[in-house]
């Protein structure tokens, strides 16, 4: 495979996925009109700025360029708006997946990664949650990345189009070297909130909740490096490839980690106070997700490397500290 469209590419993590592509020789596309990417996060191959549901955008792509492979970021992704505006979820989540297999399906290609979420599972039957575990989404953002699995389950059944779901648990993290982070505008994510606040941009974090049944009552989640789950995409498109079968795999560390832990482990690594303080509960927030990353390290052969809690606040401190105001677009 040698020319690959990443949907969703000027994002967090498909930003990532296009610097690991370039350095692995691959030729990149990123298809995204940019509603909450950046220009500035596209590193290297060809930008096409354009919605992944308009089929004319997509037919233009698809013939200039000799696409091989796709993998798609594409997608609204704050759970609580999902909750507020459920048809805005659908309505890109879905929408934006049945243009894209639309578009596959016309210029014959028939591999795609898929960006799934621990959001599948909602509230966990049993920790560290696998592949084969419940899925009973709390919010309609889990529930469109659902229903998104079941669509690439029948069109692989129909067309032949194989896939990848790729279940991420909680990514974080930034490649310093070229020069891409974590730069979402309004931020929801705990990691760089709390560096927020030791960059002095806020006052203090929220703790949303600490009457969990949990060792110090606040969340465990399973944070994931962002250039760990970039070389897992790779090696999914390799799966592809060799395989010719798909697959729906979890992208975790194994490792849960506290809302406390989390804060205590960023003050040691930025030196700074951060202050916290305890809030309400946030809807729809299990109590704990960790997952069992078996089958990505037996089937795919993936090694997370970065995705040690100082390792990944470290990274993400550092690209905190040079671009202050993100992208700053
Ligand atoms: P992001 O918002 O930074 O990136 C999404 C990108 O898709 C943006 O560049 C945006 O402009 C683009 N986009 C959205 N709708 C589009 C459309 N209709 N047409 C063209 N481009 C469009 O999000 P992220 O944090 O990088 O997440 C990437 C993917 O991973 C999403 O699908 C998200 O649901 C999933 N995910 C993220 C996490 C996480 O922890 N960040 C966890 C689980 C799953
Ligand atoms: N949290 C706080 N204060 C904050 C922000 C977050 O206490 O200011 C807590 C949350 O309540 C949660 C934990 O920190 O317990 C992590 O919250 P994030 O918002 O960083 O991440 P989520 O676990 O809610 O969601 C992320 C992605 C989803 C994905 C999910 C899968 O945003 O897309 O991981 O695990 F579905």
């Amino acid at each position: 495979m040698k020319t690959i469209l990443v949907a969703g590419g000027a994002g967090y993590i498909g930003s990532h996925m296009v610097a690991e592509l370039h350095d692995k020789g691959y030729d990149v596309v990123v298809a995204d009109n940019l509603c909450t990417g950046h220009r500035g996060a596209v590193t290297h191959g060809t930008l096409c700025v354009g919605d992944v549901r308009d089929g004319e955008f997509l037919d233009r792509v698809f013939t200039e360029h000799k696409i091989d492979g796709v993998i798609n970021f594409a997608a609204f992704s704050l759970v609580g708006e999902s909750c507020t505006d459920p048809l805005k979820y659908y309505g890109n989540n879905v929408a934006g997946a049945v243009s894209m297999l639309g578009a596959m399906r016309r210029h014959g290609v028939d591999k795609i990664v898929f960006s799934s979420t621990a959001a599948t599972y909602g509230e966990p039957e049993k920790q560290p949650i696998d592949e084969l575990d419940r899925t009973c989404p709390t919010n309609p953002y889990g529930e469109t990345k659902l229903a998104i699995e079941k669509m690439l389950h029948w069109c692989d059944a129909a067309y032949g189009i194989k896939f990848a779901a790729l279940r991420y648990f909680n990514a974080a993290g930034a490649n310093n070297a070229a020069g891409i982070g974590e730069d979402h505008s309004p931020e929801s994510h705990l990691i760089p909130i709390v560096l927020q606040v030791a960059l002095g941009k806020r006052e203090h974090i929220g703790i949303f909740g600490d009457d969990y049944p949990t060792r110090d009552g606040t969340c465990i989640r399973d944070y994931v490096d962002v250039r760990d789950l970039a070389s897992a995409h790779l090696l999914a498109l390799e799966f592809l490839d060799r395989e010719k079968t798909s697959g729906v795999f979890n992208l975790g560390s194994g490792n849960g980690f506290s809302v406390r832990e989390i804060i205590e482990a960023a003050r040691k690594v930025t030196g700074h106070p951060i202050p916290a303080k305890v809030a309400p509960r946030r809807a729809g927030d299990p109590s704990t997700l960790i997952a069992s990353n078996r089958r990505a390290v037996e089937i795919l052969g993936w090694k997370p490397r970065h995705s040690g809690l100082d390792d990944i606040i470290g990274s993400a401190w550092n690209w905190h500290q040079s671009h202050p105001d993100g992208y700053a677009e």
